[in-house]
């Protein structure tokens, strides 16, 4: 394979009108290396002060010394640096354009409106007993309540955790539970192309587990009017509550240090952990990679189509666009509906400019075609981005040929829930572009690979990749449990951040992710734990053992590919099969349903007991002619078994 085969220039338009060029970047990189502190004390100036901060960087990755303070004697307000700040340059610009599932539905509101409504809201929160420090779980559709919700909780200094809409009632209660919320936010149903999914509904499910009895009110805005259940003295209409309070609420005065949200997300072992970020540096990190990743420039219109309850949700549809006092569009359907060329169509109606999305949506585009997109000419756009997943080079190409009409330059952002915000990608105005590449790293992120000794590598080569030194965007904690932030980020290899993904650098010193090198699946940008699934398929009376491993897939990247052991007197049926299905989404969410289930009477294990996932992973994927060495299994027999049976995916 060639690196050089298709290398796309800087385009000359952008060197010379985008926040950074070549010469820039390398000036401001080198600058934020050399001099962390001087570098971030300025940057941190982008944000309003109620007490600007003297002390500057204060970090730790030793292994027994994790800490990591950015800014810390600083005082601010996240909804106030979102909001206020604008209100007189650009109190009538338009802060959110929503766009509803339905293609009549839309709207624009004001910076000046969104203001209002938060405020409201916050008095909202208020009246309901919540104040600094508290935790409100918001499970809530791609509405604008959903941002209104998180910029209310930032401005009374409480904690926000979003659970993905798609999730289930488990999910939620696990959730409340771990964030200790004494309230949800939801709506009576979310809307995603034609269909109606029942959140209500599930949170009155959720709510009935043990230990959710710490939450004390749900908050319901109603989306759809469809019929839901009430509690009486629990229940409470958005509206009702909302309608009647104040436009005007006194941002809490918040430390740098304090929270601002929690979000859970998968790891290789045990239950999701509630990562931990903070407010100044977090926004600070935001609102900078905002500006010069996708060189925003003022009164641009900004699309990113990821869901509120994502990392990306956060960082780049709410926190940072609206630090910068961007236009930010807000999708609440899928890209499939009413017809593929929806996100074309909605680049037109809106005038989009620049279009944020994820692989695994333009790989679903580009199987109906090039002229999936016929409907719409998308000439407002500039700036195309991609995240989430490596983005295979065809696609890439696809995305910039048909999407982009061969004009747009595509930032492949490569960064997670626990970096905050991205940590590798071009910058439009500076970086040529390799298809496949994240390219080189944002200002203040000194990346490394590593072997498996935690060894140091140099040049074009491949390792594991960590992160050498602490950004201000990064996550600080797990949620109460800053052990195992510590065993799990900081613990295999001393001193660094350990992202969990392997990568290779070329000889431009490109970055080339190559996906994860822990037992963590990335189906459709959606990160999920084996560990996750193989729990819930063992709690069913049908299921003795089960592994997951992922596979290639041409659309989702990675499907999930399951081996089950039956208990004895089990019948294996396609009943079963269905069933199983059925018990995985209901217990996770649709997002974690099975692609394909294979009996298998035996697992390959190690004397010692240890599941072979190697093995699993190269008979999932077809590869059963390399499967290495095979002799330390306890019985290398179910290998063949395993193979012989092989599911047809
Ligand atoms: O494996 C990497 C992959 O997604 C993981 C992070 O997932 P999550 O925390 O859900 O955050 C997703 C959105 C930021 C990473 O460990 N990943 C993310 N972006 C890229 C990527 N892999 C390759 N290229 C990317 N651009």
């Amino acid at each position: 394979m060639s690196d050089q085969q298709n290398v796309y220039p800087v385009r000359d338009d952008f060197a010379a009108n985008a926040w950074a060029d070549k010469a820039k970047y390398e000036a401001m990189y080198q600058q934020s290396i050399d001099d962390p502190e001087g570098f971030w004390a300025e940057q941190a100036k982008r944000l309003d002060w109620i007490k600007a901060p003297s002390k500057i960087k204060n970090t730790s990755f030793a292994r027994d010394n994790v800490d990591i303070r950015w800014f810390e004697d600083g005082l601010l307000n996240v909804s106030a640096n979102c909001l206020d700040r604008h209100l007189d340059k650009r109190g009538d610009q338009t802060a959110i354009i929503w766009e509803g599932d339905n293609p009549d539905d839309s709207k624009h509101i004001t910076y000046r409106e969104l203001y209002a409504r938060t405020n409201q809201l916050a008095n909202a929160l208020k009246e309901l007993g919540i104040g600094k420090g508290d935790t409100v779980t918001l499970y809530m559709p791609m509405i604008p309540e959903a941002a209104m919700a998180m910029l209310a909780c930032s401005r009374i200094g409480a904690v926000h955790s979003v659970v993905f809409g798609g999730f289930s009632p488990d999910a939620v209660a696990q959730r409340v539970i771990g964030a200790d919320s004494k309230l949800v936010i939801t709506a009576d149903e979310s809307v995603r192309g034609g269909k109606h999914v029942p959140l209500k509904e599930n949170v009155d499910a959720a709510l009935t587990r043990d230990g959710t009895d710490v939450c004390k009110n749900v908050l319901v805005v109603k989306r759809t009017g469809g019929e839901i259940d009430w509690k009486e003295g629990r229940d409470v209409w958005f509206d009702e509550l909302v309608d009647k309070q104040s436009s005007e609420c006194e941002p809490e005065a918040m430390g740098a240090e304090d929270p601002l949200f929690i979000l859970y997300t998968s790891g290789s072992t045990g239950a999701p952990k509630g990562l931990k970020h903070t407010t100044g540096g977090y926004l600070t990190y935001a609102a900078m990679t905002h500006q010069y990743v996708f060189d925003y420039q003022e009164g641009e219109i900004y699309w990113c189509t990821a869901d509120v309850g994502w990392v990306t949700g956060h960082s780049y549809i709410v926190y940072g666009p609206l630090a910068n006092g961007a236009t930010t569009l807000m999708f609440e359907g899928v890209p499939s509906y009413p017809t593929h060329g929806r996100m074309g169509d909605i680049v037109d109606k809106h005038n989009v400019n620049i279009l944020y999305t994820a692989p695994t949506a333009v790989r679903a585009l580009m199987a109906h075609g090039d002229n999936v997109m016929d409907s719409s000419k998308r000439d407002t756009l500039r700036l195309l981005g991609s995240v989430g997943e490596p983005i295979n080079p065809e696609a890439w190409e696809w995305f910039y040929r048909v999407i982009g009409n061969e004009k747009c330059p595509i930032v492949d952002t490569w960064w997670q829930t626990e970096t905050g915000g991205i940590m590798i990608a071009p910058l439009p105005g500076a970086t040529p572009l390799k298809p496949g590449s994240a390219t080189v790293p944002f200002f203040g992120v000194k990346p490394a690979l590593v072997d498996n000794e935690g060894n140091k590598l140099e040049g074009a080569t491949e390792g594991n990749l960590v992160i050498l030194d602490a950004w201000p965007g990064q996550a600080r904690s797990i949620w109460g449990d800053h052990e195992r932030y510590v065993q799990t980020y900081f613990s295999t290899y001393d001193g660094m951040y350990f992202t969990g993904d392997g990568c290779r650098r070329d000889e431009d010193g490109y970055y080339w992710i190559t996906g994860r090198v822990d037992d963590v699946l990335n189906v459709s940008g959606h990160r999920m734990g084996t560990a996750e699934i193989e729990s819930s398929l063992v709690a069913h009376s049908a299921v003795a053992e089960a592994a997951v491993v992922g596979f290639p897939h041409d659309i989702k990247g990675q499907g999930i590919y399951i081996y089950v052991t039956l208990n004895d007197g089990i019948e294996a049926t396609d009943e079963l099969k269905k069933e199983l299905t059925q018990w995985v989404r209901k217990d996770i969410g649709p997002i974690a349903s099975p692609d394909v289930i294979q009996w298998a009477p035996g697992l390959p294990k190690t004397r010692s007991g240890k599941i072979m996932r190697r093995i699993l992973r190269k008979i999932a994927a077809n590869e059963c002619d390399g499967l290495g060495d095979t002799s330390t299994l306890a019985d290398p027999s179910v290998v063949d078994e395993l193979i012989e049976h092989r599911a047809n995916q």
